[in-house]
Parts: structure tokens; sequence; C-alpha cells
């Protein structure tokens, strides 16, 4: 219990540390131009700051960490995550997705602009995102920059978070009912891609070759999947207050998710087995790797 309790600590001060640094980097991207599309980077300041866990910004940052990485590097790759993340919230909770009133305890982007300027917001982030890789500020070597680009690029697309959430949409209608195999794959796009690519780009900036990057690999793809069961389990016994959203909502939309289809206790389970996994893949590093592993129980165990 009282190692518990300093690791929760010890993982909250980092948090809080970075979601200051975080907030510090959109502030200097996002500057508000004195022309009509002010209202545009308005909406995207509205998103992109002061609210989130940030949860990919540190993992990126941890991963760094382990290979000396400059933090302000870290950080702004950590940015270009947190700005993919971002647009995938405020498109997340369109009317025509999710229609959600509610993130971050606070109204949505379309209900406090509209929806044209929500789907400019998320337009404009992922566009940025890029802007940020691209710039040398994040690495001063091209290869590192393209392929940190690459990475982000792999798993936001297609073949990661908007191929996910495409499935997610298709899942309520008629006839469509996804098996284990499809949920889990559902999952690892929509949610695992991007927390995969956080861990991935902390790596790429510390340089390690492919092949010192697969453990590292098997812990991001256990907690992916983790991270979303935890997400389906919030939405059915969560407290909304502290979730900052809407709850409630996966089994009246339709949603095909871990928890409707083993029940609550059987995907609690194995999202703690998935983190037990996860750590046991961190076994070649020492403490320097213990924020990863704090982060792995987070993931499971969090309130919002
Ligand atoms: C919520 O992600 C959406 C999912 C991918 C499950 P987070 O729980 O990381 O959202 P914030 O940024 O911390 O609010
Ligand atoms: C969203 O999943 C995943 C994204 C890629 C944005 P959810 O729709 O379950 O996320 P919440 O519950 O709205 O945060
Ligand atoms: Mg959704
Ligand atoms: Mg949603
Ligand atoms: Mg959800």
């Amino acid at each position: 219990m009282a190692l518990a309790s300093v690791e929760n600590d010890v993982l909250g001060d980092a948090l809080k540390r970075v979601q200051g640094e975080i907030d510090s980097v959109f502030d200097a991207f996002l500057p508000v131009p004195h022309d009509t599309s002010a209202r545009l980077v308005e909406a995207m300041r509205y998103a992109a700051m002061g609210g989130g866990k940030r949860v990919r910004p540190l993992l990126l940052v941890s991963t760094a960490e382990l290979y000396g990485v400059d933090r302000t590097a870290a950080l702004c790759a950590a940015a270009a995550v947190e700005a993919i993340h971002v647009y995938s919230l405020i498109h997340d909770d369109l009317p025509c997705m999710d229609d959600d009133d509610l993130r971050h305890g606070k109204p949505t982007v379309h209900k406090v602009y509209d929806d044209a300027t929500a789907v400019l917001a998320g337009d404009a982030l992922h566009a940025l995102a890029f802007e940020i890789l691209a710039d040398s500020q994040t690495s001063a070597d091209p290869f590192v920059r393209s392929e940190l680009i690459a990475t982000l690029g792999k798993a936001s697309g297609m073949g990661g978070m908007a191929g996910g959430q495409m499935m997610d949409m298709v899942a309520d209608e008629e006839g469509v009912e996804y098996d284990l195999r499809t949920i889990t794959r559902l999952q690892q796009l929509k949610t695992g891609a991007l927390l995969a690519a956080s861990v991935e780009m902390g790596a790429i900036l510390g340089k390690v070759a492919p092949e010192g990057r697969a453990h590292l690999r098997a812990y991001s793809r256990d907690i992916g999947l983790a991270f979303q069961i935890a997400d389906d389990l919030l939405d059915v016994e969560g407290d909304a207050d502290k979730a900052g959203k809407a709850l409630r909502k996966d089994d009246e939309q339709g949603k095909q998710t871990f928890v409707t289809l083993m029940g609550v206790d059987k995907a609690r389970e194995q999202a703690r087995a998935l983190v037990d996994q996860a750590v046991a893949h961190l076994s070649s590093h020492g403490s320097e790797a213990d924020t990863l592993r704090a982060l792995a129980r987070f993931i499971v165990e969090r309130d919002r």
C-alpha cells in the first residue's frame, strides 16, 4: 500500500510537470492572429490547453528519458502526438460521431463555437502536429524527423486512429457483430496506435535501432489495449464529474467493447493482466523505467 502511494506521488508529480510543459508548448505554437481566422486558433487553444491527463506526452518523454534525449526536443514531439489526440477528441465529440457536450469538464468545442469551427480546429491541429515534427527544434537530424513523421502519420491514419474510429462507428449498424479478435483490432487502432507511437517516438529520438525497440513495442501494445478497456469500464462504472465527460453512453450508442463482450469483471481482469504483462516487458530496465511502470498501473486504476 505504502509503495503504491509513493509510486502514485511520483507519477502525479511527473504528470503535473508534463501538463504544464505541454500547455507552454501549445501556447508558443498557437499565437492568436489579428484577423477573422482568430476564431480557429482560439478554438484550438480552448481544446488543447488546460485539460487532459497528458498520458501520451508523459509516455513519450519518459521513453526518451531512458535514452538521454534533450527534454525540449522530447516535449516538441510529445506536443505533436497530443495535437493529434486533441484533434481526434474534437471530432469524436461532434454530433455526427459520439455527439458529446462535455469534455475535460467543460463544453465541447462545437458547443462553444460551432460544428464548422470544430472540424477546422481538428484539421488545423492535425496539420500542426506534422509542422512541429518537421521543425529542427524537434531534432537536428532530418532522418530522425522523417521517421517521427512517418510513425505518427501511420498511427493517425487509416491503419491507426482514423481506421479504428471507422470500425467503432460501423459497430452500431444492424447485423454488425464483432468477435474478440475484431474488438481487439478496433481498440488497437483507435487508441493503441497513438499510445504505441508515443513510446516509439521517444525511442526514435533516442536513436534506438528498431531491433532494440521490440520490448518497448510489446509494452506499448499491452498498455494501449488496457487503456481503452479502462475507458470502456469508466463508461459503465465511473463518476462523470471526475471523468469530466458524459458516461453511460457506449451501450446506448451501440458501441462494441471488451466490456459489452465479456462483462465488467472479466474486462477488468483482462486489463490488469495486460498491465502485468506490459510491466514484465520492461525487465531489462532498472529504476530509470519506473515512470513507465507506474504509468502502466495508472492506466487501469485511473478514475478519469
Ligand atoms: C480519451 O483519451 C479517449 C480515448 C482514446 C479513450 P484520454 O483518456 O487520454 O483523454 P484525456 O486527454 O486525458 O482527456
Ligand atoms: C475515442 O474513444 C477514441 C478516439 C480516437 C478519440 P471514445 O469515444 O470511447 O473516447 P471518449 O470516451 O469519448 O473519451
Ligand atoms: Mg468515440
Ligand atoms: Mg467518444
Ligand atoms: Mg469512451
